[in-house]
């Protein structure tokens, strides 16, 4: 049997503190929660979802870097780190498929520092705004952006 593709989820900083943290802004729903929903909806598209949640920087680009030639996609909430993250974005640029850069708030009506992602002009797409269901989403356009395109199409795959 050929191994499922494997999508690795990221979550940065403070988002272990998801259900206590802002739930107007976060919603109620906890970091657990939300990763269940998203291995579900892998599992049923046939992937499998692996998921590293960390406050620390460097633990996020060794995470990335495990990544290459392993993965298939990534799925990356950087929370804080999107928008200050250099070394997190450095890394990034070194995965070679599919990146959906997922907020569960829409960052860019919120505060003015929020409006700078270091995610965004590396990522193949962008999931905001949706709250808790943007985990279902986000794996969603994953499983589109890795459906190989129909025989004989001339369509463009993503490349980054
Ligand atoms: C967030 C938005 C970020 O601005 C913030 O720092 C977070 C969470 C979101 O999921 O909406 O921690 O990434």
């Amino acid at each position: 049997m050929t191994p499922r593709p494997i999508v690795l989820l990221l979550s940065g900083p403070n988002l272990n503190l998801l259900g206590e943290r802002q739930p107007l802004i976060y919603g109620s729903a906890t970091l657990d929660d939300l990763v269940g929903l998203a291995r579900a909806t892998a599992d049923a598209h046939g992937l499998d979802l692996e998921h590293v949640q960390s406050n620390h920087e460097g633990d996020l680009v060794d995470a990335v870097q495990g990544a290459r030639g392993r993965c298939a996609a990534l799925v990356v909430n950087a929370a804080a780190l999107t928008h200050y993250g250099r070394s997190l974005h450095d890394a990034l640029l070194t995965f070679e498929g599919p990146l959906v850069e997922l907020h569960i708030s829409n960052p860019h009506s919120r505060e003015e520092w929020r409006h700078e992602s270091v995610v965004s002009p590396i990522a193949t797409a962008v999931v905001a705004g949706f709250g808790g269901a943007g985990y279902r989403l986000a794996i969603d356009g994953v499983a589109e952006l890795l459906r190989p395109p129909p025989a004989g199409s001339t369509e463009e795959g993503s490349d980054r």
